[in-house]
């Protein structure tokens, strides 16, 4: 066997939570490699993990090109521009997104190029723990054994099952599946009114299917501030999503061309619906397949998660693991957070991520934002809490953008005015959050935000005036 490759870290995923990783460790001083087995449909490399090839960035291609379409077949002729003879070139929008992130994925291999890291194509594998750290094998592509001291595992999820209901990405989708729907489908189920239901839901939607959303809970975005959550489930009522709350999923049949689902709705009544394509959507589990994980001992909690610290370390010297095989939200920023953190830990720095401080987006129309605590949990922790609402309806920019729904919610606390929570339902959410997330990182007022002078006319705007509305002095309202 020839001599393995000596590194000082080896990163095994390029998702967010690996490829940022690798290149923070490289930034700091350490020799580094980073393995991911992503294969692209020509079999060479694709890293960027799920947010890049399945998740966030080809969702995101698909809800713009979506969206275009639905504002000129409706949105344009309010603002006076007829369209004529508009039709959906559906191969074209898909190739699109192809592109998107095949630019994506090249540009990850550019970063780890000029950052020197060592890039392995293939699937990374404890060997055994040795003198000074571990051995890794690389097997696929490429074939390889590395040593190192330190390893970081960000080998990310896979979207969960149903029991009986095996995904076969023809009818029973995945997100993979859903990303790449060939036709529109006349009528599309979606098992599951999360994010990914919410969001690819309202793609297919806009793009002429009948969407029927089947949830298992009695309660709609139970995680989302009640009050926005009831916005959003009026507004998304009224797009045409049919969301059934309460639901419980029964048999579910592919046939040749359709699917069947027998449920009980939330009367008890049993409904036998067919779809086109079905969607299931339920969550995700943690990926560690192929990790070969026993080999040094490595443990998983009782969820199946790589079990890890606040510091992301895990039960070995030196193993460290972040993104969605550990705890937490699955959101890609939340795995680069802990990624550059465990880098910097690495280096004997105090990296850190705040919880708290994790914005979360769901990018439908309107889109939803929020940060921090919502209105429900301060309740169940007995916090007093002030709260301020702004409506877009009246802000100027909103109007002029002719797209008025939702509102900016402030909640703060009723003794010191820090801000607890800031949530928004609305035009540009996932930009106009950052602002409270910047105010909670550097423990603002509302008053703070109250008296900072916000461009006129911005959407921004209602966000100055949710946190005057903290006090009851909002001045356009
Ligand atoms: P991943 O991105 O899953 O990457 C893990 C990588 O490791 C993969 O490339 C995999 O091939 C590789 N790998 C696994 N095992 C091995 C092995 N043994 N050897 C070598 N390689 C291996 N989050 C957001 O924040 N915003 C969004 O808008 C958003 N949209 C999403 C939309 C969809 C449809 C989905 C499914 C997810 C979305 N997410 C979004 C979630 C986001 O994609 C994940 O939280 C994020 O990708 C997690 O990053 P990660 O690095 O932990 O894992
Ligand atoms: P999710 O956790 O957001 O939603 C799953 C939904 O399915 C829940 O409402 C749950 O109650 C329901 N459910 C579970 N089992 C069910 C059953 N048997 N029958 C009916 N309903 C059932 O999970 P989702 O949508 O699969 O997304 C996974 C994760 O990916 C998200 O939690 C998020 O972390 C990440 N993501 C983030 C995005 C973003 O940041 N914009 C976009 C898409 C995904």
């Amino acid at each position: 066997m020839s001599t393995p490759k000596q590194f000082d870290v080896v990163v095994i995923g390029a998702g967010p939570g690996g490829y940022i990783a690798a290149i923070r460790a490289a930034q700091l001083g350490f020799s580094v490699a980073c393995i991911d087995e992503w294969a692209n449909a020509k079999g060479g490399p694709a890293p960027g993990g799920t947010c890049t090839n399945v998740g966030c960035i080809p969702s995101k291609a698909l809800l713009q090109s979506s969206e275009h379409f639905e504002h000129a077949g409706h949105a344009f002729k309010d603002h006076g521009i007829d369209v004529a003879g508009l039709s959906l070139n559906l191969p074209q929008m898909l190739k699109r997104k192809d592109v998107v992130v095949k630019q994506n994925n090249d540009g990850i291999l550019f970063l780890l190029k000029k950052n020197k890291v060592a890039f392995f194509h293939g699937r990374g594998a404890f060997g055994a723990a040795v003198e000074g750290g571990y051995t890794i094998n690389v097997s696929g592509p490429t074939t390889d054994t590395l040593q190192t001291k330190h390893v970081i595992v960000a080998t990310g999820s896979n979207a969960r099952e149903l029991p009986g209901a095996p995904f076969d990405e023809k009818l029973i989708l995945s997100n993979t599946g859903a990303l790449t729907i060939e036709g529109v489908p006349a009528k599309l189920g979606v098992i599951g009114a999360g994010v990914i239901g919410l969001e690819m839901g309202s793609v297919w939607r806009r793009l002429g299917a009948e969407v029927t959303v089947l949830e298992g809970l009695p309660t709609f975005l139970g995680a989302v501030d009640e009050q926005i959550a009831k916005e959003a489930f009026k507004l998304f009522t009224k797009q045409g999503l049919g969301i059934n709350l309460g639901v419980k999923i029964g048999k579910v049949t592919p046939g040749k061309k359709d699917v069947t689902v027998e449920y009980t709705d939330a009367k008890g009544e049993a409904v036998k619906a067919v779809f086109d394509k079905l969607i299931i959507s339920i969550g995700r589990t943690p990926n560690t397949n192929g990790l070969n994980a026993e080999a040094v001992g490595l443990k998983l909690d009782e969820r199946g998660f790589i079990a890890v610290d606040d510091d992301c370390k895990t039960s070995l010297a030196n193993v460290w693991a972040v993104g969605d095989v550990v705890r937490g939200p699955m959101l890609a920023h939340k795995a680069e957070e802990e990624g550059v953190a465990v880098a910097e830990r690495i280096a004997g720095q105090h990296g850190h991520t705040n919880f708290n401080t994790i914005p979360w987006v769901i990018y439908t129309s309107p889109e939803i934002a929020w940060v921090g605590q919502t209105e429900q949990q301060l309740k169940a922790s007995s916090v007093s809490y002030k709260s301020g609402t702004f409506p877009f309806m009246a802000n100027g920019r909103a109007r002029a953008l002719g797209d008025t729904s939702g509102m900016v919610k402030f909640l703060a606390d009723a003794t010191t005015d820090e801000i607890l929570g800031v949530h928004i339902i609305g035009p540009m959410a996932s930009e106009l959050i950052s602002e409270a997330v910047v105010a909670m990182e550097f423990r603002a007022s509302a008053e703070d935000i109250a008296r900072i002078c916000h461009a006129h006319p911005s959407l921004s705007e209602a966000t100055k005036e949710a946190a005057l509305a903290i006090d009851k002095r909002s001045l356009n309202f």
